[in-house]
């Protein structure tokens, strides 16, 4: 089953003419810049630029070079002008309403940092925020005297219900803005913002959605998803160079925005203060609408609705190769998994760490591990470049490491 967002995308896929369109897998592997030889099952952390994307941007970053002056001045803003249009089509809202950044960090910074708390407010986090994230909210407490409410989210996951039950339990009137993940890091589960942003909602709280994710891997609607804000990583599963994220915010809080670095624009309104934050090489951002372009040509719901397969059947292979289980159901899950590591490999942070350089070093297979619910989970990422062989080499590799721990 899929999550009900992607459900519905998959109703009005609409393919490309599919005779020019490389096939997934190792076709799809040579348009990426990825080390021969290397198993990369952590697209979720960084992304991973095509070749044509790559070129795209330093094609701005020659023209930038090209004649400075004219670039910085003429060519820099429309040119972000036109990244911000090109996504707000995939966002169902309009370009002067995004702000193009360079992570969802400085976004949620931008955010959090432009909010008046006062002493005794609250905010709301999970023990699935973002660390990044949970540090920006403990810093704008700390000097604020809001306090930080952390709930703890179910996992493994097996029901929506369950997770907005635990949210919501950690909603107070004294709530003023709740943080909730489109897509939770360490633990990979889509959870169901609208319900969780309509719950904050009835509770007076503003939402700030940490879409970090989401973009590419999701179908991101935010009217309906209804939050005061949203952030998304565009660097991530938008195939963008690194250093590319976007920021909406609702009509009634966007004047209230700032970004963390006040420069020319101050005063002028959301898209100036946003688009000119100093001197900067853009290209990143500027590169967006080829990294779309890219999207578009592979079907953009054919790359989540294959991603989410693959992730759901990486997830069933590797369970049963260790004989465990995965941290969420379909419904609950896009183009990343989380499975349990066989027993007897630990169950703290640094031996997860050790046991992620290992598999690094030793066989070079890239893979997130984390110490979560008592023991280790690895978070696989699915993309139109990963391969069978390659999840039943790390289904292997584990084997081998849990014999050898023996
Ligand atoms: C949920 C979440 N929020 C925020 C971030 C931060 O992203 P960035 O480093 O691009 O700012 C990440 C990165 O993985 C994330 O997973």
């Amino acid at each position: 089953m899929l999550p009900t967002s992607l459900a519905s995308a998959a109703k009005s896929r609409h393919h490309p003419a599919m005779s020019d369109v490389p096939a997934f897998g190792a076709p799809a592997r040579r348009l990426f810049q990825l080390e021969d030889g290397a198993i990369y099952l952590n697209h979720g952390s960084y992304g991973a630029t095509p070749k044509a994307v790559t070129l795209a941007q330093r094609r701005w970053q020659d023209r930038l070079e090209a004649e400075p002056s004219r670039f910085m001045e003429r060519e820099f803003r429309p040119g972000l002008r036109v990244a911000a249009e090109r996504l707000s089509a995939h966002l169902g809202v309009s370009g002067r309403s995004i702000a193009m950044v360079e992570n969802a960090t400085q976004a949620v910074n931008a955010i959090l940092r432009s909010f008046g708390f006062a002493p005794g407010d609250e905010i709301l986090i999970t023990d699935q925020t973002y660390n990044a994230v949970k540090n920006t909210v403990r810093w704008v407490a700390s000097r604020s005297g809001a306090k930080v409410v952390e709930v703890a989210l179910p996992f493994p996951a097996f029901s929506e219900d369950s997770l907005v039950q635990a949210f919501a339990a950690g909603l107070s009137a004294k709530t003023r803005v709740a943080v909730i993940d489109h897509v939770t890091s360490p633990t990979a589960l889509v959870l169901p913002v609208a319900r969780m942003v309509a719950a904050a909602r009835q509770a007076g709280a503003k939402t700030l959605v940490d879409g970090a994710h989401a973009p590419g891997m999701l179908p991101v609607d935010l009217p309906t998803i209804g939050a005061d804000w949203y952030t998304g990583n565009c660097h991530k599963w938008l195939f963008a160079p690194k250093g590319c994220a976007f920021l909406w915010a609702a009509d009634a809080v966007r004047d209230d925005l700032h970004p963390t670095v006040i420069s020319h624009g101050y005063g002028q309104g959301f898209v100036a203060e946003f688009d000119w934050v100093g001197t900067r090489d853009a290209s990143p951002q500027l590169a967006l609408p080829d990294a779309l372009a890219f999207m578009e040509r592979f079907g953009v719901d054919r790359i989540r609705t294959h991603n989410h397969e693959m992730a759901v059947e990486a997830g069933r292979r590797l369970a049963e190769a260790w004989d465990t289980e995965v941290g969420a159901p379909p419904a609950l899950t896009g183009s990343m998994i989380t499975v349990r590591l066989p027993d007897g490999l630990g169950a703290t942070q640094p031996e997860a760490l050790e046991l992620r350089r290992r598999l690094l070093d030793e066989r070079r297979i890239q893979v997130p591990i984390n110490a979560l619910a008592g023991g280790l989970w690895a978070r696989v990422s699915a993309q139109i470049y990963t391969q069978r062989p390659e999840i039943d080499a790390l289904a292997e590799a584990v084997l081998v490491e849990r014999r050898n721990a023996a």
